[in-house]
């Protein structure tokens, strides 16, 4: 990921708890169930120095889960002083065995592994991390190891009918569980999660986003001082708030920069430069570079290609307005030195997982490379943030739901969702139809419920007959996904009779498609988008 770490805007007076992480997949959802009771959290590896850890002046720690043995050579190296820094400790899972093995107890390959749904009994319903919580608990496992022996001042605090399922050294203040409260199929996690962050680590519940917006303006008018800042606006959720945020901050020394790439939604254009400019009096200049873009696109089917084109041809229109715009502000002052990016926690987790880098499936088009070369220094306001946090504070700025609750759009557009050649007359059937799904889902009142929903064009023709007419147009596909983050998704099984309208307003409205698919593959094996 491009960006500078350092300059990311600093949160001021928050109490934070501190989750190690072991690789778990469940660890982001820990930091959000912290999150979701306003204290804030942050991720670190489970490799993060002492002093790094220490840095945060946290009110405690949590270590995840992950999938190694405590006891392999190669399990992550983690400092187990951070078992001795005075602070309450949680261990989730991995984190109850580093423990155990840590501190001399003895953990080894369970005769039974735990997976899946489970009943846990508590045995001292007077441990702060159970309070109030009722006598068995239905929970997840995850585990193929176990804590045999537990270290010396620890006791057994909860038990499945197979093996340990919590423990507690209260004079150390350590206690962990070895199932997974920050999963959905644990329904008290929350609960026992909230014991321990504002029962045992006594925070208060700071994490706002009154107080995030405050800070974060305070500390960019910091760091910006009397400077100029450039923002490349793409119209969705996350670039608009970061815009919003940003304007609140310096106002009119942001210029935002919208340009129309050929393939956006059908009049998103002159919505998107109204609703950030007239409504939110952000100073925008929509560039139309349409036609730059389809040239240059003309005659290619490669996917990979495609998105090579626009991300490069957004480079240079980005770079010349950026110079345009910089020409008319070093005549007042002294040029734009700034940039903005709407960079989220996830991406800054996954950036330093111990999981490592992801394999790259698409190349995602995004800002990443601008600011190097135009030797520009980053602002991220969203950095911390996860995207339901981003929505929260766009809410709390007096952002319209219009643009908070818009669907992710992907960077290339509906160029990605043109199987084969993208030329203007398939831009605008492709517009027409994803204009007819996207409504008819908000009028059936699910569009908030569904991470993506739209239509996708196919360079497939088939015959078909309207009125005593012979037809031989295209195919159009609907592509409908529920999904946490978008890493995977499962096929969205819309009711048949939003189906049969959808295609019924196709197939008569949209003149060039005379047959409607539904896509039902989830992610993985297949992706979201089709290109
Ligand atoms: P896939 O198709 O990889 O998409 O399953 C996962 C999510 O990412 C979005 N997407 C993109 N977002 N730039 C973006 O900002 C891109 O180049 C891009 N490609 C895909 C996609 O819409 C889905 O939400």
């Amino acid at each position: 990921m491009g960006g500078c770490a350092s300059c990311h805007t600093k949160r001021v007076n928050t109490q934070t708890i501190v989750i190690l992480d072991f690789g778990s997949q469940y660890t982001q959802l820990i930091a959000r169930r912290i999150r979701e009771q306003n204290v804030f959290s942050v991720v670190l590896p489970c490799t993060a120095p002492l002093a790094e850890i220490q840095s945060h002046a946290p009110v405690g720690v949590i270590l995840s889960g992950g999938p190694s043995s405590v006891y392999d050579a190669d399990a992550p190296p983690a400092d187990p002083a951070i078992l001795a820094l005075g602070v309450p400790v949680l261990g989730i899972c991995y984190g109850l065995q580093f423990i155990a093995h840590h501190l001399g107890g003895k953990v080894v390959s369970a005769a039974r592994r735990e997976y899946g749904h489970a009943e846990v009994s508590i045995l001292d319903g007077e441990t702060a991390l159970f309070a109030g919580l009722p006598p068995t608990l239905a929970v997840w496992m995850s585990h193929g190891d176990e804590a045999l022996e537990l270290p010396e001042g620890f006791r057994r605090i909860a038990q499945t009918s197979n093996a340990l399922a919590g423990i507690a050294d209260e004079g150390r203040r350590i206690w962990a569980v070895q199932f997974h409260p920050e999963v959905h199929h644990t329904p008290l996690g929350s609960a026992l999660l909230k014991n321990f962050v504002f029962g045992i680590c006594g925070a208060q519940a700071d994490w706002t986003p009154a107080h995030f917006i405050e800070s974060t303006i305070a500390s960019i008018r910091e760091k910006v001082g009397a400077g100029h800042v450039l923002c490349a606006l793409s119209g969705g959720v996350d670039s608009s708030v970061a815009a919003v945020l940003v304007h609140r901050a310096i106002g009119s020394r942001l210029t935002c920069v919208f340009v129309d790439n050929g393939v956006l939604r059908k009049n998103e254009f002159g919505q998107v430069t109204q609703n950030l400019r007239d409504k939110l009096g952000l100073n925008l200049v929509p560039v139309d570079a349409s036609e730059r873009f389809l040239s240059e696109l003309a005659g290619v089917t490669d996917p990979e290609t495609k998105r090579k084109i626009i991300g490069r041809e957004f480079i240079v229109v980005f770079e010349a307005e950026a110079e345009r715009i910089a020409e008319r502000i070093a005549k007042q002052s002294g040029g734009v030195e700034w940039l903005v990016q709407g960079t989220l926690y996830p991406d800054v987790i996954e950036s330093s997982s111990v999981r490592g880098p992801s394999q790259t499936i698409k190349s995602h088009h995004n800002v990443g490379g601008l600011p190097e070369r135009m030797k520009m220094k980053l602002i991220e306001p969203l950095r911390d943030l996860f995207k339901d946090e981003v929505r929260r504070i766009g809410r709390d700025l007096g952002m319209p739901e219009e643009i908070l609750g818009r669907q992710p759009f992907p960077g290339p557009g509906l160029a990605v969702r043109i199987v084969g050649e993208v030329t203007p007359e398939r831009v605008a059937i492709l517009q027409n139809a994803d204009e007819i799904v996207v409504s008819e889902i908000k009028a059936a009142g699910l569009y908030s419920q569904i991470w993506q929903s739209f239509a996708v064009l196919l360079p497939v023709r088939s015959v078909g007959v309207m009125g005593d007419q012979r037809t031989y147009a295209y195919t159009c596909a609907i592509r409908a996904v529920h999904s946490e983050d978008g890493m995977t998704a499962d096929w969205a099984p819309l009711p048949h009779e939003l189906l049969k309208r959808i295609s019924s307003r196709i197939v008569n409205e949209v003149r060039g498609i005379n047959r409607v698919v539904y896509d039902i593959t989830s992610k993985p094996p297949g992706t979201i988008e089709w290109e």
